[in-house]
């Protein structure tokens, strides 16, 4: 979709469609959304009195305006409490507008980026909450119908056009937009909100389609893009590299795995990397531990980490930030034949320790352990955050709203903890403490690769942190967060692309 940021108000634009954001209040209508409400003869005033609209999350009112010039229509949206305001409000109203508009089949929206009164408005700044309206827009208009045959819009009830043109404008009556930076902050939300949608392409194409090699296909189109520098390996250098963790989970599928590094140098050469690791497993069958048939249809979201990464580098690139990031993806699929690890057998990793497989459904494990190896010794970096749907257990715990966060650094996990906030990709630390170091002992081999059922994500935090050495690093487990069953304000029900937005808002934290 195209975003462009508008100074001249919205009253004064010919558009398909005005969506102005009004706050839960018994007081006054204010700025814009008075004038509006006069211009339409107190129809909102009205609404407001009769308790119809209430400005609560789920209120909305759409509107025909009578002016040749200005909006056609004008909808009204609910925005909850003005002091429970945050940027993910923003983004959620933003994708409310979208769906309004494609109902009816309008593909162009003007949208007021709310400002409040500035009384007990969240610290966000102004040209936050233009970003955070912008990846609203840009991410509730995404859609994925490249496997669904076109149908004739004439004959048949295809899905709605699309949004295409979005404008963002902001109140005069409170804020002079001449004196931000909103072009900067479209450009900085689009370009959060097209990494996502990127992740979120990858992780809706099913396992017959984003096969390892498939990731690494898309991983080159982003080098040629961006200009990063990139490597893909394919079995032969993964022996070469000894990566037996990573070559042992693979030998069960007759699809190749790719092993994906992109590396972004957008500061000095002295300047320390940071790395992104993701796990890109495109189809979790469990292997010999084989999982269950009901739902098993959703491991085809088991490489969400590796394609947030992917989505996080192609922000990365679209801003051209002054960092120097690496993003590494190992891929493979899970799956059953003769030569496939077995429960019981002891495989070597490319940092030298050996696994003995318990389960071969933990398998993200063994993959990131070679990942993370390699990592740590190609790059030194300065941090490196994995992401992966890694455990059933974190679901457990935190369910769908936040993901999982372990690691090594307390600042460096503080510093995700406030880009989740900001991000609206929230997550919450699970403690890495010594004694459950214990669940991972072998009899027969340096670790276990599963340590039972208590603390599941805990103990598979604490068997990647056996290959990082002593760097700085932080995982996100994304099992209950990446996708899920119902219908969000600005995603489709399916992969929802995260930690895209957590990990990109990250790096600009870094990088400025
Ligand atoms: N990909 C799964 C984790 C998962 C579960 C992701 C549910 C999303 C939703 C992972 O490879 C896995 O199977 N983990 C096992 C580990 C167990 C065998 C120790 C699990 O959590 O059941
Ligand atoms: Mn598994
Ligand atoms: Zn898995």
């Amino acid at each position: 979709m195209e975003l462009e940021f508008r100074t001249t108000s919205p009253l004064k634009e010919a558009s398909e469609l005005l969506a102005v954001p009004v706050f839960q209040s018994r007081e006054d209508l204010v700025g814009l959304a008075a004038e509006l409400d006069q211009a339409l003869g107190g129809i909102l005033s009205r609404a407001r009195s009769r308790g119809d609209f209430r400005g609560r999350e789920e209120d909305s009112l759409l509107l025909y305006a009578s002016e040749e010039e200005g909006p056609a229509r004008v909808a009204f949206l609910g925005a909850g409490p003005q002091d429970e305001m945050d940027a993910d409000l923003i983004r959620r109203v933003a994708g409310r507008a979208v769906r309004l508009a494609e109902a009816n089949s309008v593909t162009q929206l003007s949208f007021l980026v709310p400002q409040g009164n500035g009384e007990g408005v969240n610290v966000h700044d102004v040209a936050y909450r233009v970003q955070a309206a912008a990846e609203g827009m840009a991410l509730a208009s995404w859609d994925f119908r490249e496997l669904v045959s076109e149908k004739d819009p004439e004959e048949e009830d295809g899905p709605p056009p699309l949004v295409t043109e979005g404008w963002l404008h902001l109140d005069s009556s409170a804020q002079d937009p001449e004196e931000v930076d909103g072009d900067g902050a479209v450009r900085t939300g689009h370009a959060v909100a097209e990494g996502q949608n990127l992740a979120r392409d990858l992780q809706w194409r099913p396992g017959n389609v984003a096969t390892p090699t498939h990731l690494g296909w898309v991983a080159e189109q982003l080098a040629d893009a961006y200009g990063f520098g990139s490597r893909i390996l394919g079995p032969g250098e993964l022996e070469e590299e000894g990566m037996e963790a990573l070559l042992s989970v693979s030998r069960g599928s007759d699809e190749e795995p790719r092993f994906i590094v992109l590396e972004h140098r957008g500061a000095g050469d002295d300047v320390p990397m940071v790395a992104l690791v993701g796990k890109g497993l495109t189809f979790d069958t469990g292997g010999v531990s084989l999982k269950p048939a009901k739902g098993m249809e959703s491991m085809k979201y088991d490489m969400s980490g590796g394609a947030a990464v992917l989505g996080a580098m192609k922000t990365v690139g679209l801003l051209q930030l002054p960092i120097n990031v690496v993003g590494v993806v190992p891929s493979s699929e899970n799956m059953v034949n003769g030569s496939a690890n077995k429960p019981g057998d002891v495989i070597g990793t490319r940092a030298g320790k050996t696994v003995e497989v318990i389960n071969t459904d933990a398998e993200g494990r063994l993959i990131l352990a070679d990942a993370l190896s390699y990592t740590v010794d190609h790059f030194s970096p300065a941090a490196v955050v994995d992401c992966a749907t890694l455990t059933g257990a974190c679901v457990v715990a935190l369910g769908h709203h936040a993901a999982a966060l372990l690691g090594t650094d307390d600042d460096l996990m503080d510093e995700l903890r406030a880009a989740g906030d900001r991000s609206g990709e929230r997550c919450w630390p699970l403690p890495l403490w010594k004694p459950y170091r214990k669940q991972l002992e072998s009899t027969v081999a340096d670790l276990k690769n599963v340590g039972g059922r208590p603390a599941g994500s805990i103990t598979a935090g604490w068997f990647l942190s056996e290959f990082v050495g002593s760097t700085s690093w932080a995982h996100l487990d994304i099992a209950g967060t990446a996708y899920g069953e119902s219908d969000r304000p600005y995603h489709r029900k399916g992969g929802f692309g995260f930690p895209t937005r957590l990990l990109a808002e990250w790096l600009l934290a870094r990088s400025s």
